[in-house]
């Protein structure tokens, strides 16, 4: 691609160039007929933004704070495994950028940098997000090297029972390289350099997690806790009821089951269900400004952007991780200006509508 790239999108061509195939196809694949894939993207150009005039927007102001922890826009980064595939300096370069942009990185149990790597790199404020093994004295230790190493709060992902079929990893014969946090823990090895993907087989995932095991989680540490793959509004209440700090509207970027459906179509139903009772986060798709903006309108907190993310830090290491940040509060910034919202908390549900409001 020729020139600086001036979208998240012409982040995702930079990458495709510098990363060799079978890396570049584990970042951007989804699941089996990638339908959720496309859609958790196409969904947002569903909606269209009501925008109000003549309101004072000589001055915005995006920040906003989830837990507590104030962050210059309600942009996160999700949590994506195996930054090294991406860049040498892998997880402490996102880290780095995310501390830059005033924001907060969900560190993913599959980072190829330790913890103690990323929290000695930079002083972003971390979340960890927590995949559980059946062996759950492992789930344990890495709970409790999270909060030794300063993470603020604990995502619990529970959309990944079993690993999602994605085609393009079997037919590159995908292999993971080790999984630094995983170190000496799991029985099968995962200290050299390429080593299939059992780390994730259903020999080690535990499948038989469940909402009780939430408590346990609880016994285990301060850290609050939030769920991290919720799609409905029977599980948004039961979130809600159990108490945890808070969920995140996901589907994993489409990577696990196909045909769930796109995230920003069910936000307002987990929305509605948990009625203001915890902050409910939202990832999947966000590839514009105006994507956060109508997130934000439909009930989110925060967003969290998962693959843009990586695409900065193939094309361009942390610059890349920055850019790609600033891209997205610059087109916010202008959405809001140029809708009326000189706040985040005026962006309300009035300024958008959706696909069946317009039937
Ligand atoms: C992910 N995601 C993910 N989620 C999680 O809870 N733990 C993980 O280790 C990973 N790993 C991971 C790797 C890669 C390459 C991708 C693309 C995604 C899902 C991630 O947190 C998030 O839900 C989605 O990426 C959001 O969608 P977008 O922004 O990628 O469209």
């Amino acid at each position: 691609m020729a020139g600086e790239p001036v979208n998240v999108n012409e982040f995702q061509e930079l990458a495709r160039e510098a990363l060799p195939k079978m890396y570049y196809d584990f970042y951007a694949g989804g699941a089996e007929d990638q339908y959720t894939l496309k859609d958790n993207v196409e969904a947002f150009k569903r909606i269209t933004i009501r925008p109000r005039i003549l309101v004072d927007v000589s001055r915005i102001g995006m920040s906003t704070t989830v837990l507590g922890y104030n962050i210059s826009a309600p942009i996160m980064i999700a949590p994506t495994g195996l930054h090294k595939l991406a860049h040498p300096e892998g997880e402490a370069a996102t880290a780095r950028a995310a501390a830059a942009s005033k924001t907060i990185m969900i560190l993913s149990t599959g980072s190829s940098c330790t913890m103690e790597e990323v929290a000695s790199s930079c002083n972003a404020v971390r979340f960890f997000q927590l995949y559980v093994y059946k062996r759950r004295d492992i789930a344990a230790a890495l709970v409790h090297r999270a909060e030794k190493n300063g993470h603020k709060a604990l995502v619990l992902t529970v959309d990944a029972p079993r690993l999602g079929r994605r085609e393009a990893d079997i037919k590159n014969k995908m292999m993971v390289p080790g999984l630094k946090n995983l170190e000496g823990l799991l029985s099968i090895e995962v200290d050299s350099r390429f080593k299939p993907r059992s780390f994730f087989s259903k020999a080690t995932m535990d499948a038989s997690l469940c909402w009780k095991d939430v408590e346990w989680l609880r016994s285990l540490t301060n850290m609050p806790i939030l769920i991290k793959g919720i799609l409905t509004r029977e599980d948004a209440i039961k979130a809600a009821e159990i108490g945890v700090a808070g969920i995140v509207v996901s589907n994993h970027g489409a990577r696990q089951l196909d045909y769930s459906p796109a995230t920003i179509t069910v936000l307002e139903e987990v929305v509605h269900a948990v009625g203001g009772k915890i902050p409910v986060l939202f990832d999947g798709g966000v590839r514009r400004g105006t994507d956060v903006f109508k997130a934000l309108a439909l009930g989110a907190q925060a967003v969290l952007i998962g693959r843009p993310v990586v695409f900065g830090l193939a094309a361009k290491g942390e610059h890349g991780v920055k850019r790609v940040i600033q891209m997205l509060k610059d087109e916010l910034e202008l959405a809001m200006a140029l809708s009326g919202c000189p706040s985040v908390k005026d962006i309300t549900r009035s300024h958008v509508r959706t696909e069946r409001e317009r039937l």
